[in-house]
């Protein structure tokens, strides 16, 4: 069976969040259950050609835009490692040669749906250069959802795409492709379709909803993500059609690359460790300390966080707990960056408590690894998580998370049952400072007071696994469900 995967990211080439690991993991491992891929990506300018020895395929696609008439793109073809899968970037100077993917400053692109419309239309005529003819095409997020109306509509017939199937991954609803109503033009699928039901919403077009109307198969990153965005409370407005569409809703949670996040052959480490053997994690606990320019003390718990610093991962709450957390006889790191204030506020916070937090604006692989590594607790005290990775890390990590209950967070992580000695993390259900309080002071008295449970929260975590491999047949699943479907 022949997948092709229609994504705005994928590592190892560009990644600004959990969506690229998806889409750039998930060829691998299908591949090893005999599904042939091929993944396709724009050429942002930021991904050198040279660096990924990619290769230009003679000819140029042909994209037709409706009333911008047509559009070329070169395209080019690369490879992930230790995968067969060949990966498409598709070139367009206007669209895609500019510093950002989605936003400069802060600000998003205004032409972002008509970009990624061309994008999901390049990914329909790909297979006029290539040879390649999906059986099913997967898409993720607003940015490729495109593809399923254009599917039912305009390409209905094409000697290509004509009879692929559609199923589309939703990472988060909070993006969904919002645009003028224009923009049904350049699709030129009709005004037809511009109808609430489809991509039509409060009079512009959604292109999030029209994908998830006609996507033959829908799925979110977690169960409970799943379930919860078919209430208001998690659907950012679309939880009504999400229920109309339940029917085709499933819930399949992201796996982990155990490649890259392993405390047994991570290289970036200061010492290596294993559930056997944690000594290695007490060496990793210090370099973290000096590398954050924290006292270097074995019997104090440090805490970590790393993550994009945005409302939904609930920096806010934190921003609001922090001083009476800190009151706690803890220590704390926190990798990321995001809205502007937050990088002032935990700055400040840094500069008034330098024996106790202390943080690193900005995005680096390493000391994240450092943090899942070196920390005692890990904290994700999000407001909704569709699945969350680094939950999943810290419990390799033994490193047991304090997180949310919620999503995919709810889904990963077991409750500390102290009397059972079950459980391998911390959850609380409000979205508040005093239940993030609370919880991290129920850790803090762990970590004091009861040794033998805390080794449990540890073993239990660090020997649980999320596989990529159980993932990946899940998705087999659902695209044969998907190709086997009358439309
Ligand atoms: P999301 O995609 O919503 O940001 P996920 O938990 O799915 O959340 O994925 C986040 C990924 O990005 C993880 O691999 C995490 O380690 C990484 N990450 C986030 N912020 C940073 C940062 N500042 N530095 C390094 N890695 C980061
Ligand atoms: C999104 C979600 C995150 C999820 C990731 C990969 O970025 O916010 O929870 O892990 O996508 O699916």
């Amino acid at each position: 069976m022949k997948i092709l995967i229609a994504a705005s990211e994928a590592v190892p080439f560009v990644k600004t969040g959990g969506l690229a690991d998806v889409a750039g993991v998930l060829p691998r491992y299908l591949e090893q259950l005999g599904f042939d891929s091929c993944l396709v990506l724009p050429r942002y300018a930021l991904i050198d050609p040279d660096a990924f020895s990619l290769e230009r395929l003679p000819g140029v696609l042909t994209v037709p835009m409706g009333v911008l008439g047509q559009q070329f793109a070169a395209v080019y073809r690369g490879a992930i490692p230790g995968c067969s899968a060949p990966v498409y970037f598709i070139e367009h100077e206007g669209y895609f040669g500019r510093a950002g993917l989605y936003e400069e400053n802060g600000e998003g692109y205004p032409d972002n749906g008509e970009r990624f419309v061309f994008f999901s239309k390049a990914c329909l005529e790909l297979g006029k250069l290539t040879g390649f003819r999906p059986d099913v095409i997967h898409l993720h997020d607003w940015h490729t959802a495109a593809i399923a109306p254009l599917l039912n509509t305009a390409y209905r017939f094409d000697p290509i795409v004509g009879e692929a199937a559609s199923v589309l991954t939703l990472h988060n609803l909070q993006h969904q492709g919002w645009a003028p109503k224009d923009l049904m033009e350049v699709l030129g699928i009709g005004w037809a379709h511009f109808n609430y039901l489809e991509l039509e919403m409060h009079d512009k077009v959604n292109l999030l909803k029209g994908g998830i109307y006609h996507a033959t198969q829908l799925c979110t990153v977690s169960e409970g993500y799943a379930r919860e965005i078919q209430t208001p409370a998690y659907g950012e407005g679309l939880d009504g059609v999400l229920r109309d569409c339940n029917w085709k809703l499933h819930g399949i949670l992201n796996g982990v690359d155990y490649d890259e996040w392993n405390p047994e052959t991570d290289p970036m480490l200061a010492a290596r460790y294993s559930v056997d053997d944690l000594s290695g994690k007490a060496v990793c606990k210090k370099d973290l300390q000096q590398l954050f320019g924290l006292p270097r003390r074995e019997d104090v718990p440090v805490f970590g966080l790393v993550s994009r610093l945005v409302k939904q991962k609930g920096i806010d709450i934190l921003a609001a707990a922090i001083d009476r957390i800190l009151a706690l006889d803890l220590q704390m790191v926190l990798v990321g960056n995001g809205e502007p204030w937050t990088h002032f506020f935990f700055g400040d916070v840094a500069a008034a408590h330098p024996d106790k937090f202390a943080c690193f604006i900005g995005y680096d692989n390493v000391r994240a690894h450092k943090v899942e590594a070196g920390a005692d607790f890990f904290l994700m005290p999000s407001r909704f998580e569709p699945c969350g990775l680094n939950q999943m890390y810290s419990l390799r990590y033994g490193t047991p998370p304090i997180v949310r209950a919620t999503g995919g967070l709810d889904d990963s992580v077991e409750n500390y049952d102290a009397k059972a000695r079950t459980g391998t993390g911390f959850k609380f259900l409000d979205p508040t400072p005093e239940a993030l309080y609370d919880t991290v002071g129920w850790a803090v008295h762990t970590w004091y007071n009861d040794q033998e449970g805390l080794d449990c929260l540890i073993r239990n975590g660090m020997t649980r696994r999320f596989s990529w491999q159980a993932a990946a047949r899940k998705y087999g699943r659902l695209y044969r469900r998907a190709a086997e479907w009358e439309r």
